[in-house]
């Protein structure tokens, strides 16, 4: 039996105008697939981190600890930062969820940048508030049309620094002008999930801002630099009075005894984070440079991906190239959902991955 649409339970208003994320593709064709569609970590995860995570497959009967007081205490130590002001989630994607859900309701209005990460309008309109898009310039978040959108019904402002799918940055300095055109009433959610990338010395991720003010947030990842993406896990910088509202609108357990073991690991150890930044520095520059080289536009960017825009022809377009390359075994990210038809996402991958998609492309082009 089918049901009509007014005989079976409804979501709330809105819920059903939201278009869900959609994740990478994992597949190709190929004797070996690429994956460069998720902004993964090509050097893999710390071992320590990978030991911890096995070491606690002996105690699975147990509930984890519900504070992940080892783990806040571990970012904590490494961060120079007040262990009951961290909240840790499934992934930031989760805290992210969790701000909204705190802070929005109908009649509620969040801001965020054209290109921002698409969770946002997703969190937004979860829960019943507006979401208010502010154009880009080059890419570019703008403080100014950020500011400009303010009303009396904003409470909240996203802001991914640096961004992600464009891979571009706001200076510190950007980001403190923004922080004081909002009304101390307003949340500002920084997403630093690819900070750990950023070789400027005018960035900084935001612990200051939210250590001297009452309405910033700063939200971190160990998806990308840490290498540990299928664990999900992340972790929130806030004032006190955000922490405390989190930890009564989290899951009592939201982080599981695996990943609470394995995140600490990985957070104590640098040289793997190191390595990890090495890597990056060494084959962004090489990758952009390389790809531009061919004749294709590569935003700059600070983070581990690049965003390549490919002209409009026909045969040479971003869905030809994309599907040319999912032919040879590289998958990457289509951006039709961001608006940008005309571009690709591409992970900064291994050596072998790296050479074997700028040539990938080269034949493509050619
Ligand atoms: C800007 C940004 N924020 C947050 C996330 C979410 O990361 P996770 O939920 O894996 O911590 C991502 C992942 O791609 C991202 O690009």
């Amino acid at each position: 039996m089918t049901l009509s649409s007014h005989s079976r339970p409804q979501p709330k208003p809105g819920i059903l105008d939201i278009s869900a994320y959609v994740p990478g593709k994992s597949g190709a064709k190929g004797a070996k697939v690429h994956k460069l569609s998720s902004n993964e970590s090509p050097i893999g995860a710390s071992a320590r981190a990978i030991e911890a995570y096995k070491a606690a497959a002996g105690t699975l009967e147990l509930y984890p600890d519900g504070s992940a007081s080892a783990l806040r205490a571990a970012i904590a130590n490494r961060y120079g930062l007040l262990a009951d002001n961290i909240v840790c989630g499934a992934g930031s994607d989760e805290l992210l969820q969790l701000l909204a859900h705190a802070y929005l309701g109908p009649g509620d209005e969040a801001i965020y940048s054209q290109y921002g990460f698409l969770v946002y309008p997703i969190a937004i309109q979860s829960n019943g508030a507006t979401p208010v898009v502010a154009p880009e310039t080059d890419y570019l978040a703008d403080v100014d049309t950020i500011l400009a959108r303010v009303t009396d019904r904003t409470r909240m402002v996203f802001l991914a620094n640096p961004n992600n799918p464009t891979g571009r940055y706001l200076p510190f300095s950007e980001v403190k002008r923004l922080h004081a055109g909002l009304p101390a009433h307003v949340l500002l959610v920084l997403d630093a999930a690819y900070a750990e990338y950023v070789r400027r010395n005018d960035y900084e991720a935001g612990l200051e801002l939210v250590a001297t003010s009452g309405n910033v947030v700063m939200t971190r990842t160990f998806s990308k630099i840490h290498g540990l993406a299928a664990l999900r896990l992340g972790w929130a910088y806030c004032p006190a009075h955000v922490a405390d509202v989190l930890n009564r609108v989290r899951g009592p357990f939201n982080i599981s005894a695996p990943a609470i073991a394995a995140g600490a690991a990985a957070m104590a150890d640098q040289e793997f984070v190191e390595r990890a930044i090495a890597h990056n520095d060494a084959w962004l520059p090489w990758v952009t440079r390389e790809i531009a080289a061919l004749g294709l536009e590569v935003t700059p960017s600070v983070c581990n991906f690049v965003l390549v825009h490919f002209p409009a022809d026909e045969a040479r377009n971003a869905h030809a190239a994309d599907a040319y390359l999912q032919e040879h075994g590289f998958v990457v990210r289509r951006m039709d959902a961001y608006g940008l038809p005309g571009a690709l996402r591409i992970t900064i991958g291994t050596e072998e991955a790296n050479h074997g998609l700028v040539a990938c492309l080269k034949a493509f082009l050619s």
